[in-house]
């Protein structure tokens, strides 16, 4: 009896905070957001929530039979002011056989409902169908923190080495995609929401999913598990491209990297004007979020940030200067590079920098060059690894203390840096 003045006074709050709650629904909001699983792009992604929908259907028919009773038994039999507080209390019944029996059988009705959508889609969601191997195209995906590594085993740079790419994911669109997942340290997991999701990175563990995008497009990915201190900014894009521009693409990245420099009347790298990180300052602009595929392509342009050739130059010595070039690989313009590190041999084509976290535009690289731990806490390019390799900070490893300065770029360097990385088309 306590609660009913009380529901009473909160009842019209509640109905505002629960419409309010809906809205979004109603509008479709959220649904269509760039991480949203109800948007989907490929057969995976919608088998999941073709799952999801069965399961909220049956879950909420027996949402409204069961509140509908209850409301019903609540209303109807509750004590009036009329009652006589001294009537005998009236015969008790001891459950009811065939309503009990009912209500198991209608439970395990539902539960099927529910498991053979599920269990099909588990099937199907496991592996590539067996009529798409053939043609399904396999890439692996090995998960480091806080960053993507994509490699392509069909395109060898060399005999065994295959084309390593960070953090952009190109795919064939419309033809089943095979990824094998790993990890270099802890465990991470995969998810493109629009196209499918999540499988665990998991140490010593061979697993894999597959995914295939309808149509050309530009997709959001993250790492869905936690797995340290910049776990949530560990994200990656998936762009879908037709046969024929995936082919081009896969040609162009194959080939070493090549300084583009063909607009030097506008040196854009020297004009800009640099932005001083703060913590949550956003990375992406409304220009590139308009159409962010055609965003992609533009970056694929010599045009697009072709720069100063001097500016260059000195970018690229620098970078050997910083030992940039001991973590990062550019095939055939620096000597150096390890597996851990992000290759960055065609980095100016790339959208995004940073571990998928900012737009790869000029004044965001320079932001991240010259405050690396600012815009992406504890990562290893500031702090190095365990065992001796150093970042831009000396750490003693032991007791995870800072212990001095190791590598400092100041803006004009950085200027220098952008431009140099900005013409690796
Ligand atoms: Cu990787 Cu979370």
């Amino acid at each position: 009896m306590i609660a009913l003045p009380f529901l009473r006074i909160h009842a019209r709050r509640v109905l505002t905070a629960l419409a309010v709650a809906c809205l979004p629904l109603i509008t479709g909001g959220w649904l269509t957001g760039p991480q949203s699983t109800f948007d989907t792009k490929g057969p995976v992604a919608k088998a999941q929530l073709d799952v999801f929908y069965v399961t909220l259907w049956v879950t909420g028919i027996i949402f409204v039979i069961v509140a509908g009773v209850l409301a019903y038994a609540t209303l109807k039999f509750k004590a009036r002011d009329t009652d006589d507080p001294n009537a005998p209390v009236p015969p008790q019944g001891h459950g009811n056989p065939l309503v009990e029996l009912g209500l198991i059988a209608a439970s395990v009705i539902a539960l099927v409902f529910i498991a053979v959508p599920t269990l099909h889609n588990i099937w199907y969601t496991y592996d590539v169908p067996e009529d798409e191997k053939a043609t399904a195209y396999e890439v692996n995906a090995i998960g480091y923190q806080w960053w993507f590594k994509f490699e392509y085993p069909k395109e060898e740079i060399a005999a065994d080495t295959p084309l390593v790419l960070a953090n952009e994911l190109v795919i064939p669109a419309g033809r089943a995609v095979r990824i094998n997942l790993r990890t270099f340290d802890v465990i991470h997991s995969f998810w493109v929401p629009k196209l499918a999701g999540k499988v665990d990175m998991i140490p010593n563990r061979a697993n894999h999913l597959w995914l295939k995008a309808d149509e050309p497009g530009y997709f959001w990915g993250q790492c869905a598990e936690y797995c340290g201190e910049s776990h949530a900014v560990m994200r990656f894009r998936v762009i879908a491209l037709n046969e024929t521009e995936f082919a081009d693409w896969v040609a162009r990245q194959k080939a070493g990297a090549k300084a583009v420099t063909t607009n030097e009347a506008q040196p854009v790298f020297a004009s800009y004007q640099p932005i001083k990180n703060e913590r949550n300052l956003p990375g992406w602009s409304e220009e590139f979020d308009r159409d962010p595929l055609a965003s992609w392509r533009k970056q694929q342009q010599p045009e697009a940030s072709a720069g100063d050739q001097a500016l260059i130059d000195e970018g690229r010595k620098l970078f050997a200067a910083k030992n940039c070039n001991t973590c990062h690989a550019i095939r055939d313009d620096q000597q150096g590079g390890a597996p851990f590190a992000p290759d960055l041999t065609h980095i100016g084509s790339r959208t995004t920098i940073a571990g998928g976290l900012l737009e790869n535009s000029a004044q965001n690289l320079h932001r991240w060059l010259t405050d690396p731990n600012g815009v992406k806490p504890g990562n290893k390019m500031y702090r190095g690894f365990t065992g001796g390799m150093n970042g831009y900070v000396l750490v003693n490893h032991e007791t995870n203390t800072i212990t001095g300065e190791n590598i400092k770029i100041s803006d004009d360097e950085a200027r220098a840096l952008v431009a140099y990385l900005h013409s690796l088309k």
